[in-house]
C-alpha cells in the first residue's frame, strides 16, 4: 500500500510513538531506509530525564534544562517537555518497558548538568530496551505497515502543502511515491557528518537535508552536541561510554593521571558536555584522555553497566584495574526542521519530531537525556491536536525503474567529508576554518551530483544529504560571530549576549536571524 493516512518516515522512537499512537486513527505506513531496530534511538544508554525522585520538583528540571542551553531554549517548550514527564515515562512502562527500580521506586541515574538524579533506565541499554518494546507493539498492530530498506529521496510538495516522498525501495531497484496527506519526518540525527560519531552509519541527517530543499524553515542548525566519552579505540561508529558513569563519579584523568576537570567548572566530571569536550581536546593534545572508575569496584560496575564492562573488556580493557581510552565524538544536533509543540513545520501536511526536529528546548545545548523525552512528549502533543484527514491526496501513483549503480567513490568523500568536519566544523571553530570547509564541501557536492546523474543508491543518497546538511551547519556557524553552548568559535571566544541572543533560521538559501523570545 502507498497511500496512507499517515506516512512516517524513521523508526526511532519518535517515529515509533508518533505511528503507535497515528494508528488508533488511521492507517499508517513506516518506512525506514535498513531495519526496525536500526535508529539512534536503540543505542541510548543513559536514559530519560523526568521529574519521578521524592527531593525534584518541575522547577529543578526546568531550570536544569534551560541553565545548560544557555540562553537560547524556548521556556514554553521545556515546561510542556518536563511537565509531561512523569506521564510519559508510566505510558512507556504500560506498554511494557521495565526501568531499573530500587526496591518500590525507580533507580534514577544523573547526568551532566541534572542538579538532581533523575534518569530512569534500563541497565546500560535503555534505548534498545525501549525500542524492543515499540518494535513489538508496533508490529502488532494491524494499522500499521512496515516497509523496510526504503530510502526517502524527497519530499512530495503539491500547492503548497506535503502530500508525500519520493523513496528508493532498495530491493526492487525503483523510485516510488509513497501518499499520505500527514507525512511525518522522524529521520533522527546527523552524527555520521564527523569522522568520530557515537552515531549509527544511517544518521545521516537525511529529514533535515529533504526539509530543507522542499523549503521547510530550520533552525539553530550550529548547535552540533559533542559526547565527551566514546571508547577511543576502533572507527567509526565509536561505542559510546554513558554520561552515567560519570554521574556514578567516573573521573576523567589526562595523560599524566590528573583530574583536570577539577579546575575547569564546579561540576567537575559532570559540567556541561560542551565544557568538558573543549577541556578533552586540549589535553588530547598533550596525549590520550581517561576515564577511570576503577576505585568503583566490580560488583557495582558489573551491576550497573553490564554492557559498557562487557564492550570495554572485548577492547582489552578492565573498568576495575585499566585507565579507559576516551574521546570526544558527534553526537546530538540541538537544531533541525523547526516546529511547534505539535510537531507542525513550516509546510501544511510536513510534521517533524526527535533528534531532526528543532521544538526550542535544547537551545545551544542539550542537557543529556532529555531527547528520548522529547520524542515522547511531542508525539504525544501532536496526537491531541491531529485529526485522520478525509480525502486522497490528488497526485497520480508513480513508481519507475531507476539504475542501481556501484559507486565506491562515494566511500571516499563520505570520509572526507567527515574529516572536513570534523576537523573544521567541530568542537573548535575558526572563521578561515568554516570558509575553507564550504569551498571543500561545494567540491564533494558537485562530484555526488554528477554520481547521481548516472544512477542511485543508498549511499549516494545519503552523501547528497549528508553535504547539504554538513552546508547548513558550516553557513550557520560562520553566521554566529559569538561562542555559545556547543558552537565555539576561537574568533569570538564569549557569549554575546548583547547580539546574540538569536536564533539564525533557514529558508531555502535565506537566512534569517530572528530575536530569542523568552
Ligand atoms: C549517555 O548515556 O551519556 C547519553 C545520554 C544522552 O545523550 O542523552
Amino acid at each position: 500500500m502507498n497511500h496512507s493516512n499517515f506516512l512516517v518516515v524513521g523508526s526511532g522512537l519518535a517515529g515509533l510513538s508518533f505511528a503507535l499512537r497515528a494508528a488508533e486513527l488511521g492507517e499508517v505506513t513506516v518506512i525506514t531506509k535498513k531495519a526496525l531496530m536500526d535508529s539512534n534511538s536503540s543505542l541510548a544508554q543513559g536514559g530519560i530525564a523526568a521529574v519521578l525522585g521524592a527531593d525534584d520538583s518541575f522547577e529543578n528540571h526546568i531550570d536544569d534544562t534551560i541553565r545548560v542551553g544557555k540562553g537560547l531554549c524556548d521556556r514554553r517548550a521545556v515546561e510542556l517537555l518536563v511537565r509531561r514527564g512523569p506521564e510519559l515515562i508510566g505510558w512507556l512502562m504500560g506498554l511494557g518497558v521495565e526501568f531499573d527500580r530500587m526496591g518500590d521506586v525507580l533507580d534514577l541515574g544523573k547526568e551532566g548538568g541534572h542538579s538532581r538524579r533523575r534518569v530512569a533506565h534500563s541497565g546500560d541499554l535503555t534505548g534498545s530496551a525501549v525500542q524492543e518494546v515499540m518494535v513489538q507493539r508496533v508490529k502488532e498492530s494491524p494499522a500499521i505497515e512496515i516497509r523496510e530498506k526504503v530510502v526517502a529521496v524527497d519530499l512530495v510538495v503539491h500547492e503548497g502543502s506535503c502530500r508525500g516522498i519520493r523513496a528508493l525501495d532498495v530491493e526492487r531497484s525503483r523510485l516510488v511515491n509513497f501518499q499520505a496527506p500527514v507525512t511525518v519526518l522522524a529521520t533522527g540525527g546527523v552524527g555520521q557528518l564527523y569522522a568520530k560519531t557515537s552515531n549509527p552509519a544511517v544518521a545521516t541527517g537525511d529529514g533535515v537535508a529533504m526539509a530543507w530543499w522542499a523549503g521547510a524553515e530550520l533552525a539553530d542548525m550550529e548547535f552540533t552536541q559533542f559526547h565527551p566519552t566514546v571508547l577511543n579505540v576502533g572507527t567509526s561508529p565509536f561505542f559510546l561510554i554513558s554520561e552515567t558513569v560519570r554521574g556514578e563519579g567516573g573521573i576523567l584523568r589526562n595523560n599524566s593521571e590528573e583530574a583536570f576537570m577539577k579546575g575547569i567548572h564546579r561540576l567537575g566530571d559532570l559540567a556541561p558536555r560542551d565544557i568538558v569536550s573543549r577541556a578533552m581536546v586540549e589535553e588530547q593534545k598533550r596525549g590520550q584522555v581517561y576515564l577511570d572508575v576503577r576505585h568503583k569496584g566490580e560488583p557495582f560496575l558489573r551491576r550497573r553497566f553490564p554492557t559498557i564492562y562487557q564492550r570495554c573488556a572485548e577492547e582489552g580493557y578492565s573498568m576495575v584495574r585499566d585507565l579507559i581510552p576516551v574521546s570526544p565524538a558527534a553526537h546530538y544536533l540541538c537544531g533541525g526542521i523547526k516546529v511547534n509543540e505539535y510537531g507542525e513545520t513550516s509546510i501544511p501536511g510536513l510534521l517533524a519530531f526527535g533528534e531532526c526536529s528543532c521544538t526550542g528546548i535544547h537551545g545551544a545545548n542539550r542537557m543529556a537525556s532529555n531527547s528520548m523525552l522529547e520524542c515522547l512528549v511531542f508525539t504525544s502533543l501532536a496526537f491531541e491536536k491531529i485529526r485522520p484527514h478525509e480525502g486522497s491526496v490528488d497526485l497520480s501513483p508513480m513508481e519507475r525503474e531507476v539504475q542501481i549503480v556501484d559507486t565506491p567513490e562515494a566511500h571516499v568523500l563520505r570520509s572526507h567529508l567527515q574529516d572536513v568536519m570534523w576537523d573544521s566544523t567541530g568542537i573548535n571553530r575558526s572563521v578561515a576554518g568554516l570558509k575553507q570547509v564550504i569551498v571543500e564541501l561545494r567540491e564533494i557536492e558537485e562530484r555526488a551530483e554528477s554520481l547521481l546523474s548516472r544512477g542511485m543508491n543508498t549511499d549516494l543518497i545519503e552523501l547528497h544529504s549528508m553535504v547539504a546538511v554538513a552546508r547548513l551547519i558550516t553557513r550557520a556557524a560562520l553566521t554566529r560571530r559569538e561562542s555559545r553552548g556547543t558552537h565555539y568559535l576561537a574568533d569570538h571566544p564569549r557569549r554575546d549576549d548583547e547580539n546574540w541572543l538569536k536564533h539564525i533560521v533557514f529558508k531555502g538559501n535565506r537566512i534569517k536571524v530572528e530575536d530569542h523570545r523568552t
